[in-house]
């Protein structure tokens, strides 16, 4: 797509659209903001190496935006701002595919491939055969087309012959090109097959937020992208995330005067030559073998490794590379016989319900768990599936004594797909969702916006106990060795009876009990000295109050000198602190203004635990640098590292240790050595000079 010259240019490009130094006529800076932020697309979406950080983007955006606001003739049908949907859509029109779009022919085993090999070779007659190997991607299949370089349409599969047109959310996937230099090759009009795929990560923040939120989460990425191609509102469709791999090219047309059409003679090229053109075609991921044998061992040594793709993948596909041959063995009504799925061993199972257990969390929210007879699922047997909530129960009609069938997609948790209600033999029993807490007896109560039953008792042991476990979990007070079954230990001898108790244990009769020598004992209770003067925002996160999770927890934590500031708080106040709606709003003002609640912030008090908040983790949540993380590496020529570090934190910022995925930013110096390896390695790392460090911060 770009090379490195061109890369070179669009980086200094964005940088001197940034500083405002690019002096050029509206309709060379629109072209040039519009060049800056599609080749940010591509390298963020595409290549997966960020360059621009999210701020930048956001501002190089806003001035194309403000820019064709002001002179809506600069704007073009390709322009990113496009990509920002107006409205909603009504609903999909069904609309056909210019090829049908076929299915693909099953094998599970190498005797299977072999077979397909037998076949294609009795079709091919005497040519030799060379097969393109590439992921099967688990999304959802979509076609698009290109008409004139303009993307002008995005379908869903639907039967095959027509399919939902999708567009408007189409173009809400940044992996999508909305124009190509396609026309320069002779081609008019081109439909390209793809996925449109969700990474795992995104998928589990995504799932994260929706359990935060008391909703289901969604059950595995495949869903999670066909279910969002099809929402209704391509804001909500932009905020998910989605991202493309385009495998095929279904039709093309030439244009008229076209001279030299580019003639694609294999499939490899043709997925080559669009991964130039900038589509997401799986350039990377595709490789060639000369025969059936070296296929079936490729197959082998990817299905070990199928846990390591950013993806969900089901399968390998195997295709014919030549399209001379494809067209010579061509197809059945159902599926072509140039190509074939190997399908990796399914990750579902059947399984008998036998019951349904209530668990209790941390702020009284019950969770029903389906116990399952024990099954191996993917390498793991599987006993607990939770099934979230009672409407999902309802939804899937299950009772006890169904036989179910469970998934367990990738590192995804467990869940299960249905019952299989044509075993049924009439001995099922419903399943009688409790009315009372299991733990406490309490009355349960349910709220009619929430889609959870909870316990309302703040007393009830089960909570208690986990609020416990959770003040001292690693992202809270970080208490080593005070982990889950240590704190029921102690909670079960009376020696822990709530948070604050952390601080007054009886270490005499701990000594007593067995497994506590001296040395366990002394490295518990330093752990636990050492929690007293963790910074505030840890504190609150640890408070365990609904719907703080540690973002909003920073955000609480910069926005007073001292936790008790709070009780002075209204939710009108708190709702004006950045990303604090009313929900949460009232769920801290509630908290704050409960007396029990102060009464355990004053004995913390007591007992040494900082509740002030230092500015040592102030995280201005407007800062230049906010929730941004930075690591300085090699010899630093401008500035001391001491400062610079002082400075990200000051910005809102913070300092990591070493190289992981957790990283947003590596700043380099002379001599920088095995940290500017990894982070080049992990590819979502944005290295920075110290002038652009510099620059990014805004202190020139
Ligand atoms: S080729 C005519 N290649 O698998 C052949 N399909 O049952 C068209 N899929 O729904 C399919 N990754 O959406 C092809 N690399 C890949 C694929 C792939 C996933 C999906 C496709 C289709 C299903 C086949």
């Amino acid at each position: 797509m770009y090379t490195p010259a061109e890369e070179k240019r669009l980086f200094e490009l964005s940088k001197q659209l940034l500083a405002g130094d690019a002096t050029a006529s509206i309709t060379e800076k629109a072209l040039m903001l519009r060049e800056a932020l599609n080749y940010a697309d591509w390298k963020y979406y595409v290549q997966s190496e960020p360059v621009l950080a999210d701020v930048e983007y956001d501002q190089l955006f806003k001035m194309l935006k403000k820019l064709e606001e002001e002179h809506p003739a600069l704007q073009t049908a390709d322009s990113p701002t496009q990509r920002v949907a107006k409205g909603l859509s009504e609903r999909f029109p069904a609309v056909p595919h210019l090829v049908p779009m076929l299915s693909l022919d099953n094998t599970y085993n190498a005797e299977d491939l072999l077979d397909w090999d037998r076949r294609c070779k009795e079709l091919a007659g005497d040519e030799k055969i060379t097969y393109c190997i590439e992921p099967k991607y688990d999304g959802a299949s979509v076609s698009v087309i290109y008409d004139d370089d303009l993307l002008v349409r995005g379908a869903t599969r639907g039967d095959g012959v027509m399919g939902e047109d999708v567009t408007i959310n189409v173009k809400q996937i940044k992996a999508i090109p909305l124009s190509a230099k396609l026309l320069k090759y002779g081609i008019k009009q081109i439909e390209i097959r793809g996925e449109i795929v969700i990474h795992k990560s995104v998928f589990e923040a995504y799932n994260k937020g929706r359990i935060a939120e008391g909703l289901a989460p969604l059950a595995n990425p495949r869903n999670a992208a066909s279910g969002t191609l099809r929402i209704l509102d391509p804001t909500e469709v932009r905020k998910r995330g989605l991202n493309a791999v385009l495998y095929s090219i279904s039709d093309y047309t030439l244009a008229d005067n076209a001279t030299q059409p580019k003639e694609l003679l294999t499939h490899f090229d043709s997925l080559t030559w669009l991964y130039s053109l900038g589509f997401p075609a799986p350039a990377k991921e595709m490789v060639l073998r000369n025969s059936i044998e070296e296929v079936i061992q490729y197959c082998i040594d990817f299905e070990a490794r199928r846990d390591d793709l950013p993806f969900e993948v089901d399968g390998l596909v195997i295709k014919v590379n030549s399209f001379a041959l494809q067209d010579k063995m061509g197809m059945t009504s159902h599926h072509p016989r140039w190509a074939v799925a190997y399908k990796f061993k399914a990750r579902q199972a059947t399984s008998k319900l036998r019951r349904v257990e209530y668990q209790v969390g941390r702020v009284g929210s019950i969770t029903p768990v389906a116990k399952i007879d024990p099954v191996p699922i993917g390498g793991v047997t599987v006993t607990s599936v939770s099934l979230f909530n009672e409407d999902v129960i309802k939804e899937k009609d299950l009772r006890i004594g169904d036989t179910v069938l469970v998934e367990r997609a990738g590192d995804v948790i467990p869940y299960i797909v249905k019952p299989l209600t044509e075993l049924r033999d009439g001995t099922e029993e419903p399943i009688v969702y409790p009315t009372q807490c299991p733990a406490c007896g309490s009355l349960l109560e349910r709220q009619p916006e929430e889609a959870a039953w909870r316990c309302i008792n703040a007393g009830c042991p089960v909570q208690v106990v986990e609020r416990i476990i959770h003040f001292a979990s690693k992202d809270a007070m970080d208490i080593r060795s005070l982990g889950a079954a240590n704190v029921q230990k102690f909670h079960d001898l009376n020696l822990l009876p709530d948070i604050p108790g952390i601080y007054t244990i009886n270490w005499d009769s701990v000594k007593t009990m067995e497994g506590f020598g001296e040395k366990s004992v002394t490295n518990l209770r330093q752990a636990i000295e050492n929690s007293k003067s963790q910074p505030l925002h840890r504190v609150i996160f640890g408070l365990g109050i609904r719907y703080v999770g540690e973002t909003t927890a920073k955000t609480l934590a910069s926005a007073v000198a001292h936790i008790t500031d709070f009780y002075d708080w209204d939710t009108e106040k708190l709702t004006s602190l950045p990303d604090v709606g009313p929900k949460v709003a009232t769920s801290v003002a509630d908290f704050f203004a409960r007396e029990e609640n102060r009464k355990m912030i004053s004995r913390l008090e007591d007992a040494g635990v900082n509740l002030v908040n230092d500015h040592r983790n102030l995280k201005p949540a407007d800062g230049a640098l906010a929730g941004k993380t930075f690591l300085f590496t090699g010899s630093l020529s401008q500035f001391k590292r001491s400062d610079a570090e002082a400075m990200v934190e000051a910005k809102g910022g913070s300092i990591l240790s070493g190289v992981s995925s957790k990283l947003n930013y590596l700043v380099v110096g002379e001599d920088a050595g095995s940290k500017l390896e990894k982070a080049k390695k992990l590819g979502t790392v944005i290295i920075l000079t110290e002038q652009q460090f510099l620059e990014l911060a805004g202190n020139n």
